[in-house]
């Protein structure tokens, strides 16, 4: 990590506020719009599973096209801190020499999540069935949200923990010696309990079985028969059951990452919002639990072309090439949630453009993620003129009327809502400014230059 990245995220931990010179104001884009053609940066998701697994596998693990934003160096820092040998040779690339399932030594200090959730989760999974004991922690944002969702199965299995109130961070957790595989049907659909379960499952002998209410995204299952694990997946009651075979030895492999389509969804909306835009976006993942924006956006219709589909490392990825033009309200379906999870921020912001009501239901994990998303997007929407309301845990938003601006949003520790505001300037009557745009770097490093090369106008302030 660059010291400015660690300067902004120690800021955001220890609560003393937006790192300074972090704010950032998002002019207009008139008259030409926006044009060009950008890879966007290496998905997330597969990036913190690349590392995890590589950790875990025997032998060396190649990565290509890792994300090398924030919350990506915490996994790749924690993973070392386990014991596994994790080197960076170039941009996005990487190697990873792992200690094999049950093969993590314990860490001699706190392991410091960041802002990420996902590391979080994931890394507590897949300790929890190895004898040591590892303290984490995160920043301010991650501190908050709800761990009990991991603790309840891992604990099952026979991990321990010793955590405040809420099962929040910091927390404690034994692994355990003699873990036990389950079942588990996890309350809440959610890939990182999945995987987090599925982790653990990995030193348990015997089989443990996922069954989930809504299919969420299957990276990590994807990953684990890339790596040599032995998994079923079959269809149960419009959900999916995942029964992984425990103790297998994992080898290690190469793994191609390919854009993240929840970074490529802030350049395609600007695009989309701003008048006369037409860009291309190379190599965005579509992995069918990551698809719903696309369906979405299709259903307000959005001229999206996807050319050149193909498959990069195991994952479908495909070109896109987005024009703006009128786009028009729609109803999301509560169901469609878990395939677009982390896109209601930027849909909010298309909606505000498009023509008539949008109605996007069952939004209550927006609440739990680095912010809480549902209030973020209401309070910030309504500050740039934008008529919007929330009704029990549905977003509504009146569109296609004028879209003043000129307000100053508070990101919340959040990369999402810094960046769904500053795409909102770009369409909006006066600039859009966000309080603290430095937790974009744990996501888009970069957001605001390429966005800038596209022909947009994000500056400092
Ligand atoms: C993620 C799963 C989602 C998503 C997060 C990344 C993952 O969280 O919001 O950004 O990589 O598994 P939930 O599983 O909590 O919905």
């Amino acid at each position: 990590m660059s010291d400015s990245m660690v300067q902004a995220s120690e800021e955001r931990k220890t609560g003393s506020g937006p790192a300074r010179n972090a704010a950032v104001r998002s002019r207009p884009v008139r008259p030409r719009g926006l044009s060009g053609a950008v890879d966007v940066p290496g998905d997330k998701s597969i990036s913190h599973r690349a590392i995890i697994m590589g950790g875990l596998a025997v032998g060396e693990t190649k990565i290509e096209g890792l994300l090398e934003g924030e919350d990506v160096h915490r996994t790749a820092a924690a993973l070392r801190a386990l014991g596994a040998d994790v080197r960076r040779h170039g941009a996005g690339s990487w190697s990873v020499r792992g200690c094999g399932v049950g093969g993590f030594g314990e860490p001699d200090d706190v392991l410091e999540m960041g802002n990420s959730g996902t590391a979080a989760r994931l890394l507590l999974g897949a300790v929890a069935s190895t004898r040591l004991t590892a303290f984490f922690t995160g920043d301010a944002s991650l501190r908050s949200r709800p761990m009990q969702r991991v603790v309840d199965p891992l604990s099952q299995m026979g991990a321990r923990f010793l955590s405040r109130g809420g099962s929040r961070l910091p927390l404690a957790i034994v692994g355990a010696a003699d873990p036990v595989p389950i079942e588990y049907r996890p309350p809440v659909a959610s890939a990182q309990v999945k995987s987090a379960v599925l982790l653990a499952g990995l030193n348990c002998p015997g089989r443990t079985t996922v069954v989930e209410p809504h299919p969420t995204r299957d990276h990590t299952e994807r990953m684990l028969r890339h790596f040599g694990a032995t998994l079923t997946v079959a269809d149960e009651d419009g959900g999916r059951r995942i029964t992984l075979e425990g103790q297998p030895e994992l080898e290690g492999r190469e793994v191609v990452v390919p854009g993240d389509p929840s970074s490529a969804a802030f350049p395609l909306v600007a695009a989309l919002i701003v008048p006369g835009s037409e860009i291309t976006l190379r190599n965005v993942g579509l992995n069918p639990g990551r698809a719903g924006l696309f369906e979405t956006l299709a259903e307000m219709g959005a001229d999206i072309t996807m050319t050149d589909r193909r498959d990069a490392g195991g994952e479908p990825v495909a070109d896109l090439v987005v024009r703006a033009g009128r786009l028009r309200g729609v109803d999301v379906p509560a169901e469609r949630a878990p395939s677009m999870i982390d896109e209601y921020p930027i849909l909010a912001v298309a909606a505000a453009v498009a023509e008539g009501r949008t109605r996007m239901r069952g939004l209550a994990e927006l609440r739990v993620k680095e912010s809480d998303r549902l209030g973020g997007m209401a309070e910030g929407l309504a500050a740039c003129g934008v008529a919007v309301a929330v009704e029990g845990d549905d977003l509504i938003v009146d569109g296609g009327r004028r879209i003043a601006g000129g307000a100053t949003i508070r990101s919340r520790l959040d990369h999402r809502i810094a960046m769904a505001f500053l795409t909102l300037g770009m369409a909006a009557e006066e600039a859009v400014s966000v309080d603290d745009a430095s937790p974009i770097a744990t996501s888009f490093p970069g957001f605001a230059s390429l966005m800038n090369g596209l022909g947009a106008a994000i500056e400092g302030v």
